[in-house]
């Protein structure tokens, strides 16, 4: 069996339409217009495909395959659809796409697989409508409480439970939706590398063993909004030239962290007035933590904090730091890693092991379940960008590897029996 790379590249070309942003990449944030018209697409091809199709209470789009023993647990592959804002046409889209395309190919097949397979597109991967990354399957594995999701909101103040609600959802009853332990025999995610390791090395595979963590905080500062003429500057509190002053620090933090894998990025400010004439009175800026191991997130943290509060109480700046979302880094299986890599052996694929420094929602589901990513490469490691690309023939490989292991999950071959 293998895949068709023809129909994949017709799904993520049709797919990298519904964009709010045409010819500046792929912007299709949860529950708007393009969000929608992407569902819709993935829904008739489901159906076409004889899939029974839903919409879970937060939003997770789930197609499934029955298997001969219905009562059995399922192999799942997930993704997501939604995208950060001028993103790529691969991040997330690969993977829903490609675990279409194996369900195509097993359905066309005659192949009737042991357990059933469920192909899930999770809401709100990516935590830019909500400040929230891995909404939907934190909320589908029940780590996210009802209160915590009713606290959720945009910038400009929008409720997701009144957005869910617009979208024709009502988050109340994820509960009745959960994921449970017993609902997954394992869980598979097929995914852009989004970094430069694989394109390095000249691999095509890569085997995740470990997905990173991350705290979000949101910083506000409170300066004195005043006369950009006739303040002297001995009298200013400019909250902008404060939080200046703080992202070279979280920058500095991160740079002099002990472990290589810390990363920490300010990717979004705002300031008040804004005016060219008025010293800033009001800043407030996003900072995101990321490590393999929890350790050093919270390390990072601190000297971060501390870094901001001194620089806050030395300017008399106003501060306040909010902590608004946080993802433990998560192990994966070492019993799907191995199958993952025996695939690609057995199919003459170069790959690796390697860590992921981009969340994924696998690590959600690797809290409840044996989960496993596969990496293809990320041309010049670009990704969150319209420059994202990944060659057609390294998506051929790493879905290929997808599909042999699903197979063999589904059909509960032993990993010992599986190889030619
Ligand atoms: O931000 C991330 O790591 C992912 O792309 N959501
Ligand atoms: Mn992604
Ligand atoms: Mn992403």
């Amino acid at each position: 069996m293998q895949v068709n790379i023809d129909r994949i590249r017709t799904h993520i070309e049709a797919i990298a339409r519904f964009t709010a942003t045409p010819g500046e990449g792929s912007t299709r944030t949860s529950y708007s217009p393009q969000f929608k018209e992407a569902y819709d697409y993935m829904r008739d091809k489901g159906q076409a495909l004889g899939l029974s199709v839903r919409i879970d209470a937060v939003g997770n789009l789930r197609m499934r395959l029955p298997g001969f023993d219905e009562t059995a647990s399922a192999v799942v592959i997930g993704s997501h659809l939604d995208t950060v804002v001028n993103g790529g046409d691969f991040d997330g889209v690969l993977g829903v796409v490609c675990g279409l395309e194996v369900l195509s190919v097993l359905v066309e097949s005659g192949f009737t697989p042991a357990r059933p397979i469920e192909l899930i597109s999770f809401v709100e991967e990516e935590g830019i409508s909500f400040r929230c990354p891995l909404l939907g399957s934190k909320a589908a594995t029940g780590q996210l409480t009802a209160e915590e999701l009713a606290a959720l909101r945009t910038d400009d103040g929008k409720s997701f439970i009144d957005a869910a609600r617009t979208f024709g959802l009502d988050p109340v009853w994820i509960a009745r939706d959960r994921i449970k332990p017993t609902d997954v025999q394992a869980m598979l995610e097929l995914h852009i590398e989004q970094g430069a390791v694989l394109e390095t090395e000249q691999l095509a595979v890569g085997v995740v063993d470990r997905i990173a963590g991350s705290e979000n905080y949101r910083v506000t500062l409170t300066g004195r909004a005043n006369h950009a003429g006739t303040t002297p500057m001995g009298l200013r509190r400019d909250a902008l030239c404060a939080a200046a002053e703080m992202i070279s620090g979280v920058e500095a933090a991160a740079q002099a962290a002990q472990s290589p894998h810390t990363v920490a990025t300010v990717g979004r400010i705002e300031c008040a007035p804004n005016a060219a004439n008025v010293i800033p009175g009001q800043v407030e800026f996003s900072i995101d933590i990321r490590d393999a191991h929890e350790t050093n997130i919270v390390a990072a943290a601190t000297a971060i904090r501390e870094r901001i509060q001194a620089i806050a109480a030395r300017r008399g700046v106003g501060c306040g730091i909010e902590l608004t979302a946080k993802s433990a880094p998560q192990a994966l299986a070492g019993n799907i890693a191995d199958r993952i890599a025996a695939i690609a052996r057995a199919l003459d694929i170069p790959h690796r092991r390697m860590h992921s420094g981009a969340l994924h929602d696998t690590a959600m589901m690797g809290r409840i379940a044996d989960a496993g990513m596969i990496f293809v490469p990320s041309r010049s490691g670009i990704s969150h960008s319209p420059d994202e690309w990944t060659d057609y023939d390294d998506i051929k490989k790493g879905a290929n590897v997808l599909l042999g292991v699903v197979a063999e999950l589904a059909h509960d071959t032993p990993i010992e029996e599986s190889r030619p």
